[in-house]
Parts: C-alpha cells; sequence; structure tokens
C-alpha cells in the first residue's frame, strides 16, 4: 500500500503512474457526458430534508440515487395492513427535482423486516404477504424508478442447495426468488429488474463460490422464464482487493444477455494505519480505481455506478465495520465536510476513462 500524493491527486496504481486529476469542476454526474454511464449514491429521506448542504451535494454530484433504508420493508411497512411511502416519495420528489433517476432498493430481503413480521407470516399467508408487498409498492412507483432490486442476497455458499435460508425460503422454498420477479414485472413492466448481492467482486475462493453460485441461480431463473434483467454487484470493497477474476464474472453475465450495476459501492480502509489520513484516503482511491476500471472494462454493460452513501459522515460502516483503532473510516467520495477526496477524483478518472471506451464502436469484422 504505497502513500500517494494526495494534493496533486496523484497515485500509484499497477506500479504505473496514474493522476486522478484535480478536485474541483463540475460534479461527478456530469463526468461521462456521452455514453449515458450514470454515477449516484444511497441517500437517506431524513439527510436530504435535514442538511441542506448535504443536499446541495447530492444535486450536484449525483444523477442517480438509491433510498438506502427508505423502501426496506421495515421502513415501509409500520403495521401488517399499512404502507408508509413518505421516506420513498421524499427521495423520488427530490430527484424529479433535480432530474436524476431513482433505483428501488429492495421488494425481498431477509434483513430489515419489521418486527410485526416473524409473528405475523407463516406457510398459510406467506405468498399473498409477498405478493401484496411486491404489487402495492410498485404499483406506487410504477413509472417513476429506472430499476429495481428485487431480490437482495439470496446466494450462500454456506448451504448445501446454494441459497440463503431466509425467512421467505423457510416459509415459501426457492420458488420465491421466481415469484417475486414476476410480480414485480406485472406491477411495473418499465423497471429493469435486479438481482442484488456482495461478494462477487474481488479475488479470491469466498468470491468464486459466489460467484458460480450466482451464475447457476441466473441461469436457472432465465431458463424458467423469469424476467430477471440485470446484476447488481453491492461492490462493498476492501483496501488490497485485487479484482483480476472480475472480468471472466463479467463476460459470462453478459453471455446471459443481463446487464450489470454497480450498486452499492465503497472502500473499507480498516486495513490501513490510521495515520496519516493522507496515506488511507490515496489507498482508498487506488482500490476505487483498480476496481472501476476493471468493472467498467466491458463496454456498454454496466450504466451505473452508486456508491452507498456520498460522505463519509454517513457510511453504514462507521456502525458496522468501524477501524480497531477508533478512527472513523473513509470509504466514500466526499469527506464529513463534504469536501472532494481522492476518491472522488479517481471516480470521475475512471467515469471519463469508460465514458471514452464506451464509445469507441466495436471494429467491424472484415468480410
Ligand atoms: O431508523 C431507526 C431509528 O429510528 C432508530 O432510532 C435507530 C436505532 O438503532 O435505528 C434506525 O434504523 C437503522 C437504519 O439503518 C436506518 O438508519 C437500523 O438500526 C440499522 O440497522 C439500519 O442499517 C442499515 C442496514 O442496511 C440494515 O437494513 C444500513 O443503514 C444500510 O446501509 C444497510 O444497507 C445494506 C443494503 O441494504 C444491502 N447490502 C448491504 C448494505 C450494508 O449492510
Amino acid at each position: 500500500m504505497g502513500a500517494c500524493s494526495v494534493s496533486l491527486g496523484a497515485c500509484a496504481l499497477d506500479n504505473t503512474q496514474v493522476d486522478y486529476g484535480p478536485l474541483d469542476g463540475p460534479g461527478l454526474r456530469e463526468t461521462p457526458p456521452r455514453s449515458g454511464l450514470l454515477y449516484g449514491a444511497a441517500v437517506e429521506a431524513s439527510q436530504l430534508g435535514e442538511d441542506a448542504a448535504l443536499a446541495g451535494a447530492v444535486a450536484r454530484e449525483c444523477a442517480i440515487l438509491v433510498p438506502e433504508g427508505a423502501l426496506k420493508w421495515r421502513a415501509l411497512r409500520p403495521a401488517s395492513d399499512r404502507f408508509d411511502f413518505r421516506g420513498g416519495d421524499a427521495i423520488v420528489r427530490f430527484a424529479s427535482l433535480h432530474g436524476q433517476r431513482v433505483r428501488g432498493h429492495t421488494l425481498v430481503r431477509h434483513q430489515a423486516l419489521p418486527d410485526w413480521f416473524a409473528a405475523s407470516a407463516g406457510s398459510g399467508n406467506a405468498s399473498s404477504l409477498l405478493a401484496a408487498h411486491i404489487e402495492t409498492v410498485c404499483g406506487h412507483y410504477a413509472g417513476q424508478l429506472q430499476a429495481w432490486d428485487v431480490v437482495n442476497e439470496v446466494v450462500d455458499p454456506r448451504a448445501a442447495h446454494g441459497l440463503r435460508e431466509t425467512p421467505w425460503w423457510r416459509l415459501l422454498g426457492a420458488g420465491y426468488i421466481g415469484t417475486a420477479f414476476r410480480t414485480a414485472r406485472a406491477a411495473d413492466p418499465a423497471a429493469v429488474l435486479f438481482l442484488n448481492d456482495y461478494g462477487l467482486e474481488a479475488d479470491g475462493h469466498a468470491a468464486d463460490a459466489k460467484r458460480g453460485l450466482v451464475l447457476t441461480l441466473l441461469r436457472r431463473l432465465l431458463d424458467a422464464g423469469v424476467p430477471v434483467q440485470g446484476l447488481g454487484l453491492q461492490s462493498h470493497l476492501v483496501v488490497g482487493d485485487r479484482f483480476d477474476s472480475l472480468i471472466g464474472f463479467l463476460e459470462q453475465v453478459r453471455g446471459l444477455g443481463l446487464r450489470v450495476a454497480v450498486t452499492e459501492l465503497d472502500v473499507s480502509d480498516v486495513p490501513v494505519p490510521g495515520q496519516p489520513v493522507s496515506a488511507r484516503d490515496a489507498a482508498v482511491a487506488t482500490t476505487y480505481a483498480t476496481f472501476l476500471q476493471k468493472v467498467l472494462a466491458v463496454p456498454g454493460l454496466v450504466r451505473e455506478v452508486l456508491t452507498w452513501g456520498l460522505t463519509d459522515a454517513t457510511t453504514w460502516l462507521r456502525s458496522y465495520r468501524p477501524r480497531p483503532d477508533g478512527l472513523p473510516t473513509r470509504p466514500l467520495p466526499l469527506d464529513e465536510a463534504l469536501a472532494r477526496k481522492p476518491a472522488w477524483a479517481a471516480i470521475r478518472t475512471s467515469l471519463a476513462r469508460a465514458d471514452a471506451r464506451y464509445m469507441i464502436p466495436s471494429p467491424r469484422k472484415q468480410a
């Protein structure tokens, strides 16, 4: 992990001197101007409503938003017979005001279920509960969201059958995944429907196993006519991750006729010593650049890159994966004061390069 010259935005990447460029200029939403590649971030409605400076940064930097929590069951379903769309609606309104698109996250997940769920859901009503939820939520936002993470985090290499044994799996069996996609398709014919999972990006046996399971699941769904259209790579990365296996995997996903989105990108700085902060920021930036170079290598495949939050102040990693030394982790493109970091410059440079690559027409085969 080499120290990089942060003030110049320059950093060593794979033994090549890479200049990430200055930290001024237009926001990341302006960076890929020609190819339709979008940068965005996860946001909470309360943050946008209460923090005008943060809202300004989100408006400036993001072409696409995703609600970090507002569209999860726990937020949407205060009671089994009630929906609360206030958080999601506020984000959709903000996006519309600022010419931004919105991804929906997430219709089916094993976490963030409301407290009433365990006592109320059983094998007799789980099917109708799931269908009614998806019909109501997708119906409410139909035509307003560019995509939905329909099912989240469903593969598990520890299970003999390869699927996570979630409450939905226990109540409905593996068929709930196909049902969720079909119900979402019927309720919102326009949104692009994704399976979204983590641990698929870096090299190593654990990720190899997960990549294999995801490909098997996607093939099985497609063979059964399930309307899955894309794979979301959550991309919760750690400094030092390598991504040499990624392109082969992406080619296989493309071979299935699917698109790919980077849905929850961030880079944990836990492996880097706490001081100086500049060395941590440079290492994080280098991991962003290394990853984006690989994930955007297949022209046109990835069209959205979203970080899981825009500023270090709001990252989930501070509470879920804190640094052992107690220092606040710095995984995102802006710091707590909304100042751009080397990660921001790495994202901008990577998007600009991909933009140019995405615009190059593929060479015609000679007759
Ligand atoms: O809103 C309540 C608040 O009323 C209460 O006082 C407080 C007390 O703990 O909790 C608040 O809820 C928290 C919620 O985030 C909103 O901030 C929950 O405790 C907390 O568990 C929840 O964590 C979220 C987590 O998903 C669980 O749903 C994280 O913010 C969010 O970043 C994380 O996101 C997930 C993606 O959905 C899927 N991929 C992994 C990613 C990271 O875990």
